[in-house]
């Protein structure tokens, strides 16, 4: 199989396409536009790989991605790409309006016209909003997103839909809860804190630190999109979670006895503006229609990510240097800290 993949040199993308590499025979062009979350770093292991193409473009463009899928004639597309940052798209929603609405939208025109036996686009539990406890949400559940970022993921949601119920459009959409492990961007929360403890420098919780959020390891999460491309069922939508519901406070508490460093490094700072309390959901149709479950424990997952963190200074040092991260940096913490 020829499978395009976009967002290819993100976190989870990349991740995708060293799975999709190393544990199948199909063939991978990723079209990523390396913005400030693309790292070819995160590729270095299939750089040389005869079955691997990386092509730099934006999916906003619609010329090159017309291009792109004549020529590569993909199997099947799995859609990664997007501004994945809720502080950034609070900071400056154009982007996600951008990339996550606009692109996808030019992305299904496309695919459409080409005739792609299967469109899996990528999602996120963020779609349905803050639920209170004890409600966990299936596929069914209401759209009621909250920040800029979701609201565009849910946009999204919905126009790929519409391509399979209007245009009869193979497609999937399967909606995951946090990922973390290797090669995560230092913004979110667990490469950030991992970052900070191995450095004994504060870790800053948002607010009182009792939002609640479903962890699902990264290799986990690219397992339940090979199995959603292998037998999932198109028009229809999958939840993938980690089956691991955790505070914010506990998973840096976590975090710290891990790296041996003290609770004393916990900073408490401004929340965040419309901060969803509670993410749950189920995934029970994933695991009935495919045998999918996540095999990697919280615990398990957080040493293993420690450890690549720890023994990678210098992917880290890398992104560091870069002017796109100090400015973020400076106005997320800089602000939060100073107004506390
Ligand atoms: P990421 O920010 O690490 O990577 C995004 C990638 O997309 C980067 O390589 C970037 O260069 C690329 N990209 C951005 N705009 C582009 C454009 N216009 N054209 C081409 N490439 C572009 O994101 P991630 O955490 O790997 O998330 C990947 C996908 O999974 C996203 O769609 C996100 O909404 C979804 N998701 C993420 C999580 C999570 O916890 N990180 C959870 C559920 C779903
Ligand atoms: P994040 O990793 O940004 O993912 P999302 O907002 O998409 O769930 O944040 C996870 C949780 O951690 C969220 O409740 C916000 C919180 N958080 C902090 O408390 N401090 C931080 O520095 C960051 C980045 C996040």
């Amino acid at each position: 199989m020829q499978i395009l993949v976009t967002g290819g040199a993100g976190f989870i993308g990349s991740a995708f396409v060293r799975m999709v590499l190393a544990e199948t025979g199909d063939q991978v062009t990723n079209l990523d536009k390396l913005t400030y979350a693309g790292n070819l770093e995160n590729l270095r292991a299939v750089e040389g790989n005869p079955r691997y193409r990386f092509v730099q473009g934006d999916i906003c463009d619609e010329k090159l991605v017309n291009a792109l899928l004549a020529e590569a004639k993909p199997d099947a597309i799995v859609h990664f790409a997007a501004e994945s940052h809720v502080d950034r798209s609070i900071d400056d929603p154009a982007a996600v309006i951008e990339t996550n609405l606009r692109g996808t939208s030019v992305l299904l025109k496309v695919a459409k016209a080409a005739g792609t036996a299967k469109f899996v686009h990528v999602s996120t539990d963020e779609v349905y909003g803050s639920l209170e406890a004890p409600l966990v949400a299936t596929e069914e559940f209401l759209l009621n997103p909250s920040s800029p970022y979701s609201a565009s993921k849910a946009g999204s949601d919905l126009l790929a839909r519409s391509y399979f119920v209007t245009f009869k459009m193979p497609v999937v959409i399967t909606r995951a809860s946090n990922n973390y492990g290797p090669y995560q961007y230092p913004e979110k929360l667990i490469p950030l804190m991992t970052a900070h403890a191995l450095e004994d420098r504060r870790l800053p919780v948002y607010g009182d630190g009792q939002q609640v959020r479903d962890w699902l390891y990264v290799d986990d999460h690219c397992r339940a999109i090979l199995a959603v491309l292998q037998k999932g069922r198109v028009g229809e939508i999958y939840n993938i979670g980690g089956n691991c519901s955790l505070p914010n406070l506990d998973v840096v508490r976590r975090l710290l006895a891990a790296t041996g460093k003290p609770e004393s490094l916990i900073e408490y700072v401004k929340d965040r503006p419309g901060h969803d309390r509670r993410y749950a959901l189920s995934s029970d149709k994933l695991h009935r229609e495919t045998g999918w479950l996540p095999l990697v424990g919280f615990e398990t997952g957080l040493a293993q990510t420690i450890d690549w963190y720890r023994a990678n200074p210098v992917w880290l040092a890398n992104l560091r240097k870069r002017a796109d991260y100090q400015q973020f940096m400076e106005r997320q913490y800089g602000n939060r800290a100073a107004s506390r």
